[in-house]
């Protein structure tokens, strides 16, 4: 049983506090960790640090905020707030780096108790050229920036200075969030295997009477099992018809012979890397005709819309070629009737086809950076990584759209999606522009069957 170390490469965080800084320019940056949220009571759900928090530190303890502050000297520009060292507390809650270990482990150029951030913060302000701070990110920190931002501007007059703007750090955090460094998509196939392995495991195991949630054990056992945190979101166990609910999480049925299982469920690592995979196959290990078909077609129009993946291409033009895949064969079908271009104009499609084909993935699964920027879609780099999650969703739970024809019964009850990773490489490393991260999850028709 591999378990994996966190991993912890201070360089790593370092450098990017750096480029983080040089973007911000004459900015200081207030970046708040995450808080524990109630469970119930005073029962907590586990900590999950803030993203860019993380991204940025690598520390992995609550209620911190880190200040960035690119217009003071060297050596001052990197200030953690943290939970000081406390017997008392840590034997409740286990072990804290206090700002010992904020200075020598994660270092920042000085660390202070978090109890002392409303009195110190004005001053690291001080002299800054704008503050850049996410309105609305945390209620306990935003008051004090806020306070501290107006005190500058009260004193302004006289001391001939002050912040001129509050910015959202987000576009340039996110910016370098979206473009994966190697040491990062490294972790991302190390997230990507497990998960992998996960649904294979799964899908030899699957029987009819077995019970949804026994089969989401087996899957989050094995993510435990291999060093991950834990499932990365709800994982999603779907058998029959519950696959037509997008975001089915009850997982309390039993699986019934001649239904499909679409199973989405994918890990988060220590350090907060995610996978996110998505795979669909016969309870009975047999596909019935018309789910052959369905899943034929949900499968052509996937790998379409990866091969489509590299440099220069748009997310957009990722769903464009999967819809059109799809629009095709359910025309086909007798499924959709009319001219493909104008059912995809109309999205005439989206009684059975209703999500987008894919998301970015990273520290969050549905990760952070723009998909477009004004009229302009964000061109794919290399580094990027995205979903490719294709589906087709048969019920009354949608209208049929007027002029389309009825649905017949034998269609009705199949919700299939197929999801991989995918990271966009550069093509004189990759010829093809990308790289499958989780490839081991199989998902050939024929692999589907037993
Ligand atoms: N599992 C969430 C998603 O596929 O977006
Ligand atoms: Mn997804
Ligand atoms: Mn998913």
């Amino acid at each position: 049983m591999a378990v994996l170390a966190p991993v912890f490469d201070a360089q790593v965080f370092a450098d990017r506090r750096r480029r983080f800084m040089a973007e911000l320019g004459g900015a200081a940056a207030v970046i708040p960790a995450s808080t524990l949220v109630t469970h119930h009571a005073d029962t907590e759900w586990p900590f999950r640090q803030n993203s860019d928090f993380w991204y940025l530190t690598g520390l992995d303890e609550p209620d911190a905020v880190a200040l960035f502050l690119p217009h003071r000297p060297e050596g001052e520009r990197f200030v953690l707030f943290v939970n000081p060292r406390e017997p008392s507390a840590e034997v409740w809650t286990g072990r804290r780096w206090g700002c010992e270990g904020a200075v020598d482990r994660f270092g920042a150029d000085c660390a202070h108790p978090r109890i002392e951030l409303d009195a110190l913060l004005p001053q690291y302000l001080e002299g800054a050229e704008g503050i850049a701070y996410r309105i609305g990110s945390h209620p306990l920190v935003e008051p004090l920036v806020l306070r501290a931002w107006a005190t500058q501007l009260d004193r302004a007059p006289r001391t001939g200075r002050a912040a001129l703007a509050l910015v959202a750090p987000c576009p340039l955090l996110h910016r370098m969030r979206l473009r994966k460094d190697p040491s990062e998509l490294e972790r991302m196939r190390e997230a990507c295997k497990i998960a992998a392995s996960a649904h294979e495991l799964a899908r030899a195991a699957v029987r009819p009477g077995m019970t949804e949630r026994q089969v989401q054990a087996l899957i989050e056992q094995h993510f435990l099992e291999h060093g991950a945190r834990g499932a990365a979101y709800s994982s999603i166990v779907a058998g029959g018809d519950n696959a037509c609910v997008l975001h089915y999480i009850d997982n309390r049925d039993t699986l019934q012979e001649g239904d499909l299982l679409l199973i989405d469920a994918g890990c988060s690592l220590p350090d907060y890397y995610n996978s996110d995979i998505t795979r669909t196959f016969p309870v009975g290990g047999r596909f019935t005709g018309e789910q052959r078909e369905l899943y034929s077609l949900v499968l052509a129009a996937q790998e379409a819309a990866i091969a489509s993946v590299h440099p220069g291409q748009t997310a957009e033009d990722v769903h464009a070629t999967a819809v059109r895949v799809m629009v095709e064969g359910l025309v086909d079908l007798g499924l959709l009737l009319g001219d493909v271009d104008g059912l995809i104009e109309q999205g005439a499609y989206r009684h059975l086809y209703m999500h987008r084909t894919g998301h970015w993935l990273g520290l969050d699964v549905h990760d952070v950076g723009a998909y477009r920027l004004g009229e302009h879609h964000v061109e794919l780099e290399p580094g990027m990584v995205l979903t490719v999650e294709p589906g087709l969703y048969v019920s009354d739970r949608l209208a049929v759209p007027e002029g389309q024809p009825p649905i017949d019964d034998r269609w009705k009850g199949i919700g299939i999606r197929i999801e991989d990773d995918v990271a966009v490489r550069d093509r004189e490393d990759v010829a093809c522009g990308h790289e499958v991260l989780s490839v081991d999850a199989l998902k050939a028709v024929q692999a589907m069957e037993r």
